[in-house]
């Protein structure tokens, strides 16, 4: 089996939170709230996304964290981001063993402030590699590969949601081909190595492969990157899911079988992702159509689109985005939000018991440890929590949440969970004496975490 030796808790947490996720949408942290299958629609991508069971996102560029009307759209209106590129290899590892986690970090910490999902992108790829990397090869280069991708996945291990493994490794045209790469060239198997290093360094994060234009079924490449997910699936390489890019610019447009793609994938037994969704001058109908086919695919977890505002995006000449660059909302993004709002709402517990607002926990057990719970920020469909040890510099704590509750993401620690997913044990990882996490509620935004114990040592 494929996915044997893996922690038994990522892929099952996060189906579970996606499929039946938020009972309530994003805006009610601005008091409004919206229930399942009640007359209001959600007002927020995010919110309403959330709501069939999906996430919503964004590529984020984190030197825009400093813009204001960049972040209030951001905050408001998706609840999963991926760096642009400063998570790429030339980011985080600009000369050989010295890692900058400065930016990549400060993205994470934002999505943790506000309770959104963080896709990794991108551990293997044959460009944006820095200097050092473009001129290795062989053996040499490929450990260079493995050690970036086990010491960046061990870095991030439990903030991240989906890591995108390998990144574009199939050539474009009819060859169905491989594409030639320095990394290639150290042999066909470099990406299964590097799927399997990623599961190794980061149990819990589900692990994709990666790709502009495999978005039409009949397709050359389409049809290569399939094989390669059925190969990996019937040999046991751990891979959960696959990212079509989506980049309908440049001259590739939406194709009709769209759906039959995502679908397509799916059949495999992997999740489909579409990670980096623009359209060239932002078609209304274009944008509906993959979201209707996203909500059509319970496999299709979400839709991320690459950027905010037009004046955002990698392709500005084309204005491919959802906002205009003065922030405003273009047609495209009401087709979006209606499209979402019109969707399919999958089944969810009885989500009209208010979120409570006391302290949630009794005092713990202790053993030479005390860990106290401080409730974080409550979304519509997920809220964080903070956990504070004392009377010991190293510490393992568990944790109890209540199904059909689920840790999304966790910082500031190293989690390891029970069979059920349910019982998750944080262990001190040098990172302070606080740890913390999302938990996506699920339908149930009554329950709170409980601490079982706080064992020093
Ligand atoms: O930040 C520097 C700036 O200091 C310098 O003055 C300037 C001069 O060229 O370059 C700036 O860096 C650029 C960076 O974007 C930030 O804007 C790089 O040159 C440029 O190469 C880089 O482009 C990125 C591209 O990936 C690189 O391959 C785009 O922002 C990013 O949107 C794009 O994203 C890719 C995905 O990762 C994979 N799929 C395709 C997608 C679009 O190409």
């Amino acid at each position: 089996m494929a996915n044997s030796s893996r922690a038994p808790g990522r892929s099952r947490r996060l189906r579970t939170a996606l499929v039946v996720s938020a009972a309530v949408g994003l805006l009610a942290t601005a008091g409004a709230v919206v229930l399942p299958g009640s007359a209001s629609a959600a007002s927020t991508l995010g919110a309403s996304a959330a709501e069939r069971g999906r996430y919503f996102g964004t590529a984020v560029a984190v030197s825009r964290l400093n813009d204001s009307a960049y972040t209030t759209i951001l905050n408001r209106e998706f609840n999963q981001v991926t760096a642009e590129n400063e998570m790429k290899i030339d980011a985080l590892q600009p000369n050989q063993g010295q890692f900058n986690y400065g930016n990549g970090d400060r993205l994470v910490q934002h999505a943790r402030s506000q309770g959104m999902l963080v896709r990794g992108h991108t551990l293997a790829w044959h460009a944006q590699q820095p200097g050092w990397m473009q001129n290795m090869s062989g053996t040499t280069l490929r450990n260079a590969m493995l050690n970036h991708v086990t010491q960046v996945a061990t870095h991030y291990r439990g903030q991240i949601e989906w890591w995108d493994v390998v990144n574009e490794a199939f050539a474009d045209g009819s060859s169905g081909a491989r594409r030639d790469s320095n990394l290639q060239r150290t042999g066909n198997d470099w990406i299964e190595a590097a799927f399997r290093a990623a599961r190794q360094a980061d149990p819990n994060a589900d692990l994709c492969y990666n790709d502009y234009n495999i978005d039409n079924w009949n397709d050359a490449k389409t049809q290569a990157v399939y094989r390669m997910v059925q190969d990996f699936k019937n040999r046991g390489v751990p891979i959960d899911c696959v990212g079509l890019q989506s980049h309908f610019t440049g001259g590739s447009n939406y194709p009709s079988n769209y759906r039959t793609t995502l679908s397509s994938f799916a059949a495999l037994g992997v999740d489909v992702h579409i990670t980096e969704l623009d359209i060239r001058n932002a078609p209304s109908d274009a944008y509906r159509n993959v979201v209707n086919d996203c909500i059509a695919v319970a496999r299709c977890k979400g839709i991320t689109v690459w950027g905010i505002r037009d004046s955002d995006s990698w392709r500005s000449s084309e204005s491919p985005l959802l906002f205009n660059s003065s922030g405003q909302k273009k047609p495209a993004y009401d087709a979006v939000l209606t499209a979402l709002n019109n969707g399919t709402t999958p089944p969810t517990g009885n989500p009209t018991t208010p979120p409570p607002t006391g302290n949630p926990t009794t005092p713990p057990p202790s053993s030479g440890c005390t860990a106290t719970v401080t409730p974080g920020q409550v979304w519509g469909d997920r809220y964080n929590t903070s956990v504070t040890v004392s009377g010991a510099s190293t510490w393992s704590v568990v944790v109890a949440i209540t199904a059909p509750q689920k840790i999304s993401s966790t910082w500031s620690g190293s989690p390891t969970w029970d069979s059920s997913g349910n019982v998750m044990t944080m262990r001190s990882n040098g990172s302070g004496n606080t740890f913390g996490f999302t938990t996506m509620m699920n339908g149930n935004s009554s329950a709170r975490p409980q601490i079982r114990s706080c064992t020093a040592g």
